[in-house]
């Protein structure tokens, strides 16, 4: 079973139910306080599951030039639905077709960690952007340990080496970090990045 099997089958009205993932979840808040610091009129994110980071940036500029891609099929046809006025498109964050530099602003939640290859999808979100980035990570507290668990089936759910994840994303110019709690025994690091 590939991942678009899993997500297919997600109800994605529960995203904006469940207070760990609502809209007003801390990262969600972040990241709607930083396009509007950052006055961002363009923007692409990628992993977009059911538009509830949509929502948040229609809230916070509703000139908002916003296109989300998913590569469940499922999710993006309730996005359309649910919101019309919005720019929904299948894709998958290794292979995304637009040129570098193309947005503002790339943001991308909860999405590396279900990649065995997530440094290629961070290269790609990078590469596509002509300003900043916006990704998170979860990992395991008090442990280096690389593990990776399959879930459901097919749904893979990696919580990868903090240390590593850090070395490789230091080469890429972090701007701010800010680390929250995330369920148990896990916590979650939201990071910004700005291309040179
Ligand atoms: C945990 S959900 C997060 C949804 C949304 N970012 C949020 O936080 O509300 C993960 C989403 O990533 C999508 N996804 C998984 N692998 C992907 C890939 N290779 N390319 C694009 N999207 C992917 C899934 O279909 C799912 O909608």
């Amino acid at each position: 079973m590939d991942i678009t099997s899993f997500w297919s089958r997600v109800n994605p009205d529960l995203f904006l139910q469940n207070a760990d993932e609502g809209y007003n979840k801390p990262i969600r808040q972040l990241y709607r306080s930083l396009l509007e610091q950052l006055k961002v009129n363009k923007m692409l994110e990628v992993g977009c599951g059911p538009g509830v980071d949509f929502l948040g940036a229609k809230t916070v500029n509703p000139n908002m030039d916003y296109t989300g891609v998913d590569i469940t099929p499922q999710m993006i046809e309730h996005c359309r639905l649910k919101y019309p006025e919005g720019n929904f498109m299948e894709g998958n964050i290794l292979n995304l077709p637009f040129a570098d530099n193309s947005f503002e602003f790339v943001y991308c939640k909860d999405v590396l960690n279900h990649l065995d290859n997530w440094e290629a999808g961070f290269s790609e979100l990078y590469r596509i952007s002509g300003g900043f980035v916006l990704v998170n990570f979860f990992h395991g507290l008090g442990t280096t340990t690389f593990k990776k668990r399959e879930l459901h089936e097919g749904y893979l759910n990696n919580i990868f080496d903090w240390n590593e994840v850090m070395t490789t994303l230091s080469a890429f110019n972090p701007v701010e970090m800010r680390i929250y709690p995330r369920l148990c025994l896990l916590e979650e690091a939201l990071i910004l990045f700005q291309k040179a």
